[in-house]
Order: structure tokens, then C-alpha cells, then sequence
């Protein structure tokens, strides 16, 4: 690191979330996203429970105060205005919640996180219990309408994987005609290398404008849209989720039958998205049923959900990620020619992510595989410091720095625990 105080790496992740912390949220980094993003401040929450549980708690709190009430949760909470982040409330023009907001969701880790805080809050988790049965609902009806058990993103930005190449050919469906000026300001705060391509961000706008024409009535924009692709990553960590969401109802004493349906209907969803070419659960276009070309680092995100069955494959696929890089897990296929090691997702290796894969591996006993992750992480963030993501060949710093979600795995994965050497 930089050789300055304060000088553990503990007290520097401590350091970037109260610095990130802007009164009762945290942004992930200022200047590039100065927001409340929403699976950004649930992987925070876990960090400040390390230190500040009331803190934590109200990390998650916030977030909900902005649901919307058909159950959304967005993906972004603009509590102030912000000129140096663009789209900002007035381009998305999302006035359905309390509060402003994008108009569109985010990975749903939430309950996760607060099972694992309610062990010792339960009043707070309780309270939560209801917005987040809502939310999950609101999953089910408004991004599977047709009950195939799978999550269908309307917007790259909702998969929280922005860039990935699997939105690539379904995003050839997007008028992008009307999209006209605009200025992006991610690229004068981050090397234009590591940030999606111009076509990328007129998609993205055009998928927001999509919105605005449709009052961002979901009912409507499932129906509608060009883009409607079943994302493995949302579907596992809704998964999981409801998991976690049924044991919180048997501790509050509450019915669990819709819970167990949803469940039942997601784990079977599941096999949906089983791609035998690429040996991995991948992403497939809703509109046309084709299947995305390669593994990601979401298609190991169902062993994370307790999804088992292809267990075997997903090992290999796995072991064939992981020797090919130096830092995994890289978020694409590092044989793939789509591969592209500092872009953003379409190689990268990000820590949360890796928490993930690595809480997947150890429920089926991969201990072994699951401390790999878990090391090489620690090494990634001894080496360069709490970036966004990091180049998975040479471990470069990419994206924003000091940033929130890296710093809090930092403290909820006690990675201060591995020293330095340990291989
Ligand atoms: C961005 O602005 O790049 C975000 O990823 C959108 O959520």
C-alpha cells in the first residue's frame, strides 16, 4: 500500500466507509458514483457490522425508505443532486417511490446480508421482513411474469455486471435512434480502458428513455421491451435470498408456504439457464431463447443459491477460470476472444463476487477451493489497495479507488487474517 497512516489495512477499510459515509448511506466512491447504490450498500452494511452495527443496520434501513410500491427497490437512491454523476434523476424521470430513484432494480443480496445481522437484532430484521418479502415479490411478477423460474434484467444496469459481453447481442434489439447528445461523466473521472464503450452507454440511455415512454410501468416494459434477458447472477442471489428470507419467517413465526413456492420454482428454473457448450449456467435472451456464448463468474453464483446439481461441471469450469489467471475469479471466460482483462465486467475480478463464489464453494465442502479465493483476494487488495475491481492477470487497480464495497469485504471476510507472504 501506500505506506501511510493509518497503516492496517483495517483501519484504512474503516476509514474509506466512514469517509464514503454520507449520513446514513454510503456512496461507493465519490465522484464516480456519489449515490446510494443498492447491492453497493448491502455489501457495506457488511462491513460497518464489523464495527458499527447500528450503523450497518441503518446502511440497509436507507436503502429501503426508497421502495417503490409495487416492491421495487432501486437500483440507485438520488437523495441529493449530484452534477458530477450522469444519468441523474432528471434523465430518469423515475417519480414512483418516496424517494427519487432510477427505475429499475439491483442484485437482490439484501436478505442475506440481514440474516446474517439479525443473529443478534432481531427487532431491526423484523421490521425489514416485510419490504424485503415484497421486493422478492416484486422479482417474481415483474421480471418473470410468465413464472418460467427465472430473473429477466430489463437493463444491463439492473444484472449489476454493467458491460458484460453477454448483453452485447440482445442489445442489437435497442434502438439506439433517438438517443442523441449527451456527456458521460465516468470517463474524465476513470480511464475510458476500463469503462463500457460509447455503443454500450447509448444502449443503456435508450433503455432508460424506454422507461420514461412506459411511466416505468413494469407490467408494461416486461411486455414490451427488446431486452429481457435471464440473468444467472440475479437468479441465483434471489434464490438464496428467499432462502435466507424462509429462515427469518420461522423465527418470526410466519407463514413460509408462497416463500417455499417461489423457492421450489426458482430451483428448478434453474436448469433453464445450464449452457452444455460452455459447461456454465449462462445468461439467455428471453426474446429469442439463445443462450450467451461463455461462462461469467455468475455462473458459479448457484452453488451460492444451494442449486447442486451440476456441481461437477461447474468445478471444472471453475478450475479452468482460475488457471488461467493469476487473480481470480475473473467476471469473464479468460479463453473466451470476449475476454478483456480491465474492462470493467468483461474480465475483471471483483472481491464481492468472490465472497460469493467462496461462500457457494463451502457449502458443498470445497474448502480447498473456497480459501484459494479467499487468499488470492487478500493478496489483490494488499497489492493494490481497495479498488473497484482488479485486472485478474496482474492484479491491476481498476475503476474507482478507496471504494466502499471492496473495503467492507475487506473487514466481513476478516481478511486481515491472511499475512502477507502466505500463498
Ligand atoms: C454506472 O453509472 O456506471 C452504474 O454502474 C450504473 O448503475
Amino acid at each position: 500500500m501506500d505506506g501511510m497512516t493509518p497503516d492496517t489495512l483495517d483501519d484504512r477499510a474503516r476509514a474509506i466507509l466512514r469517509d464514503n459515509d454520507r449520513g446514513g448511506y454510503t456512496v461507493p466512491t465519490a465522484g464516480l458514483y456519489p449515490y446510494q447504490w443498492n447491492w453497493d450498500s448491502v455489501f457495506v452494511a457488511m462491513g460497518f457490522a464489523t464495527f458499527d452495527r447500528d450503523r450497518a443496520w441503518q446502511e440497509i434501513e436507507t436503502l429501503f425508505e426508497a421502495q417503490w410500491p409495487d416492491g421495487m427497490v432501486p437500483h440507485i437512491v438520488f437523495r441529493v443532486d449530484e452534477p458530477t454523476y450522469f444519468p441523474g434523476p432528471s434523465v430518469w424521470q423515475a417519480n414512483k417511490g418516496p424517494l427519487p430513484s432510477s427505475g429499475i432494480s439491483q442484485p437482490p443480496v439484501a436478505a442475506t446480508v440481514i440474516r446474517m445481522l439479525a443473529e443478534q437484532d432481531s427487532a431491526r430484521a423484523e421490521a425489514l421482513f416485510e419490504p424485503l418479502d415484497r421486493w422478492h415479490r416484486w422479482w417474481h411478477a415483474a421480471r418473470d411474469p410468465d413464472g418460467l423460474g427465472v430473473m429477466a434484467i430489463t437493463h444491463p444496469w439492473e444484472s449489476g455486471r454493467d458491460n458484460l459481453p453477454d448483453w452485447d447481442k440482445p442489445g442489437q434489439a435497442i434502438d439506439t435512434s433517438k438517443v442523441g447528445d449527451y456527456t458521460r461523466r465516468d470517463t474524465s473521472l476513470v480511464d475510458n480502458d476500463q469503462r463500457p464503450k460509447k455503443a454500450d452507454y447509448d444502449r443503456y440511455l435508450a433503455l432508460v428513455q424506454f422507461g420514461v415512454d412506459r411511466d416505468w410501468d413494469h407490467a408494461r416494459i416486461a411486455a414490451e421491451t427488446p431486452f429481457f434477458v435471464a440473468d444467472p447472477g440475479i437468479t441465483a442471489i434471489l434464490l438464496r435470498a428467499e432462502r435466507d428470507l424462509r429462515a427469518m419467517a420461522e423465527t418470526f413465526g410466519r407463514d413460509t408456504n408462497a416463500i417455499d413456492a417461489r423457492i421450489a420454482r426458482l430451483e428448478a428454473g434453474h436448469e433453464q439457464l445450464w449452457n452444455p457448450e460452455a459447461k456454465a449456467y449462462c445468461s439467455r435472451n428471453l426474446r429469442t431463447g439463445a443462450f450467451a456464448p461463455d461462462g461469467t463468474s455468475a455462473s458459479f453464483l448457484p452453488l451460492f443459491a444451494g442449486v447442486t446439481d451440476r456441481k461437477d461441471e461447474l468445478l471444472e469450469t471453475l478450475d479452468a477460470f482460475t488457471n488461467a489467471v493469476t487473480y481470480p475469479v475473473p467476471s469473464y471466460d479468460p479463453q473466451s476472444a470476449l475476454f478483456d482483462p480491465l474492462r470493467y465486467w468483461r474480465g475483471p475480478s471483483w472481491a464481492m463476487v468472490n465472497w460469493m463464489i467462496a461462500d457457494g464453494l463451502r457449502q458443498i465442502g470445497e474448502d480447498q477451493k473456497a480459501d484459494r479465493i479467499r487468499i488470492d483476494t487478500a493478496k489483490l487488495i494488499r497489492k493494490s489497495g481497495f479498488a473497484e475491481y482488479f485486472g485478474p492477470l496482474q492484479g491491476e487497480p481498476c475503476g474507482g479507488q478507496n471504494f466502499s464495497w471492496t473495503a467492507a469485504i475487506w473487514l466481513a471476510w476478516g481478511l486481515n487474517e491472511i499475512s502477507e507472504g502466505t500463498d
